[in-house]
């Protein structure tokens, strides 16, 4: 009977021995609500910058390829066919400047699940570390949690313990601060993880959306020396293609690794479906329409900015990524609160550690029209 407190809960109830729910941290965007709420409220609408999801149309090419692949009853594979992987290893080739061969790159369902899952799907487990930025996106720590392996923030990775880190997340352009790594400081970080054998994991997710900085990819020759050993890069077309609807998005790095996750993704069944494996292919051909998302978001990017500024903002790195990581030198849940009223949402910087907790991230990927309408309201309220 479900009602005999005396038997042992179903598993994934609550109370449940092992609930997994139970090791990862609090989902926080909840705590935005009332604040939505009340931005909700304002007469002129809400102009939501709390987070980072595209707002403009998927570009005509890429949604003929999609439409033209809808006729797929068979099972795609999880590695796709050759002509996706020579599409990708040719977008390294081309736009990254990295020389990676079609055998070691690897389709994955939108980045989110492999920064989730890729400890897990090594083998990391309870003893391991897993390091990440102090300031970073949530789900570096979510991949921790969900192995056993214990999560470590770090500033640099100097102060690392070489005998128990086991892999390392770097993000640059970083979510949530916009922060660009150069090629010194990549080649150091994989100096260090080499000399530890750490796998160095490079999310790499913004690396096309630079504005005041050239981002630059782990797999560069200037930074790993054309040799991928423990080296992963982890990329998305959510961002450059407007396409986090789609769920597109690979990793690309040491041949072995790539190989290691194929067998178990395999087993596992984590398959882009064949539409968007055709639709991947169109999108990383195309050059064109990532020069025009550049234009509409560098136009928003510089209209905020400026109209923050004015308000009495002060923005720190956002060299690149979609952010502006703005500060009134006080919590940021003030902040939040205050720009609510106006019906402006941001996001609070503690949401990305505490570490960010006297700043918000303003992302800006909303409309031209919310754009306008966020500024005109910072600029009468300065
Ligand atoms: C740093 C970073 N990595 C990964 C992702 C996940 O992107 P997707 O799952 O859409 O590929 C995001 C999304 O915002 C991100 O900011």
């Amino acid at each position: 009977m479900s009602n005999d407190s005396t038997r042992a809960p179903f598993p994934g109830h609550p109370g449940a021995a092992r609930r997994v729910s139970d090791l990862l941290p609090a989902f926080p965007w909840d705590k935005l609500e009332p604040y939505k709420k009340t931005a909700l409220a304002h007469p002129g609408g809400l102009c939501d910058f709390s987070v980072g999801t595209p707002v403009d149309p998927v570009p005509e090419v890429i949604q003929k390829a999609l439409a033209a692949h809808t006729d797929t009853p068979g099972y795609p594979t999880v590695w796709g066919p050759l002509e996706l992987r020579e599409a990708i290893a040719g977008w390294l080739h081309r736009r990254v400047g990295a020389g990676i061969g079609p055998q070691a790159v690897l389709p994955t369902v939108g980045s989110k699940e492999l920064v989730a899952w890729l400890p897990t799907q090594l083998g990391l487990g309870p003893g391991d570390q897993v390091a990440y930025p102090r300031l970073a996106y949530p789900t570096y720590e979510v991949g921790a949690r969900l192995c056993g392996a214990e999560p470590v923030e770090y500033d640099s990775v100097d102060e690392l313990d070489g005998s128990r880190v086991r892999l390392i997340w770097v993000n640059s352009p970083s979510n949530p601060t916009g922060r660009v790594l150069d090629a010194d400081e990549l080649r150091r970080a994989v100096a260090w993880a080499r000399e530890h054998r750490a796998l160095l994991v490079s999310d790499e997710c913004y690396l096309e959306l630079g504005w005041e900085a050239d981002p630059v990819s782990v797999l560069h020759p200037e930074v790993c020396g054309a040799d991928h050993e423990g080296l992963l890069a982890v990329h998305s077309l959510s961002k450059r293609s407007n396409l986090a609807g789609y769920r597109a998005s690979f990793v690309a790095g040491d041949p072995v690794v790539v190989r290691e996750l194929l067998e178990v993704r395999k087993h596992g069944g984590m398959i882009v479906p064949a539409p968007v494996q055709a639709a991947t292919v169109a999108a990383l051909a195309d050059d064109a329409h990532v020069a025009e998302q550049r234009e509409r978001y560098a136009a928003r990017r510089s209209a905020l900015r400026a109209a923050l500024e004015a308000y009495g903002f002060r923005i720190e790195h956002s060299e690149a990524s979609l952010y502006l990581w703005a500060t009134q030198d006080r919590p940021c849940w003030e902040t939040v609160a205050e720009l609510s009223r106006l019906g402006i949402l941001v996001a609070p910087g503690d949401f990305y550690g505490p570490a960010g907790e006297r700043f918000v991230r303003v992302a800006f990927t909303a409309t031209d029209e919310r754009v306008a309408a966020a500024v005109e309201r910072l600029t009468a309220a300065s």
